[in-house]
């Protein structure tokens, strides 16, 4: 497969089943069983800032970045019907953002050296080109601005889980790792009644792309949220996993 056809299969996705998905995977919520961004402050004071999200969705993270009073909107997806949800919910909240169809991996027609934050609510992950995605965003923000995003985290992959039930296998209280941590070649993943092609990439990959874009790492957090670690009763099987390793990370990021 090549990275064209990669693409067409996640677009193609995201335009069938955009409504399954509204509103999920957005600020504040940086991942499942993960802290949130009213835990963890990784934005800070947002009024007036210019902000770019890549992979903007149905566009509830630009919501939540409006109504803490940023000064500029801008959003960038591959799916327009992900796009047509985003404009309909800023609109109906009486808010407006520049959005843009076209995949990050492209030189985006937006601003250079211009936004105070970029960031990617598990969009990053998507992409089929990291270093010059990375590039590209540094190349967007201004000196000092922030980059923030947060992903599967790759042990979460490594670690086996049966897709037909959507379990995690355990062999009695040990979890079993079913693939290569080094792996990172992509795959092609059943979802609903369609399939998705991911690859599942070692956090040196994210940083020392970071760093070769001109990043520096300000923190990287991998944890589970405190509900999860104290799960007890009926919630203790769900949260298992959880318990014993990171299932998404995010990551803040300084221009150089
Ligand atoms: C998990 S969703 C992100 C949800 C988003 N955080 C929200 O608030 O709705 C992933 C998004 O990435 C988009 N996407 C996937 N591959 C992409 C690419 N190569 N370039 C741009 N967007 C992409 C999908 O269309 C989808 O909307």
């Amino acid at each position: 497969m090549n990275n064209e056809e990669i693409l067409d299969i996640n677009k193609n996705y995201w335009n069938d089943h955009a409504d399954l998905w509204f509103g999920t995977t957005a600020l504040p919520q940086y991942g499942v069983h993960f802290p949130t961004e009213d835990d963890l402050h990784l934005f800070g004071d947002v009024s007036g800032k210019k902000m770019l999200e890549i992979c903007c969705g149905s566009g509830h993270s630009l919501l939540y970045n409006a109504q803490k009073g940023a000064g500029e909107l801008w959003g960038v997806d591959l799916s327009q019907k992900q796009l047509d949800n985003a404009s309909i919910l800023l609109e109906e909240q009486g808010y407006s953002a520049n959005l843009l169809c076209d995949k990050m991996e492209n030189e985006l027609a937006v601003p250079k050296n211009y936004f105070d934050y970029v960031y990617s609510i598990y969009g990053i992950g998507w992409t089929t080109d990291l270093q010059g995605t990375f590039d590209k965003i540094a190349s967007y923000l201004k000196k000092d601005g922030i980059f923030i995003f947060s992903w599967h985290h790759t042990l979460n992959y490594c670690i086996a889980w049966s897709c037909k039930d959507r379990k995690v296998v355990f062999d009695d209280d040990k979890l079993v790792m079913s693939k290569s941590y080094f792996d990172e070649s992509y795959f092609k993943m059943p979802v609903h009644d369609s399939e998705i092609v991911l690859c599942n990439r070692k956090l040196s990959t994210y940083i020392n792309a970071l760093a070769k874009a001109g990043f520096v790492v300000e923190q990287l957090v991998e944890e589970s949220d405190d509900d999860t670690l104290n799960a007890t009763g009926e919630l203790a099987p769900k949260t298992r996993k959880a318990k014993m390793l990171p299932l998404s990370f995010c990551i803040k990021a300084r221009k150089l």
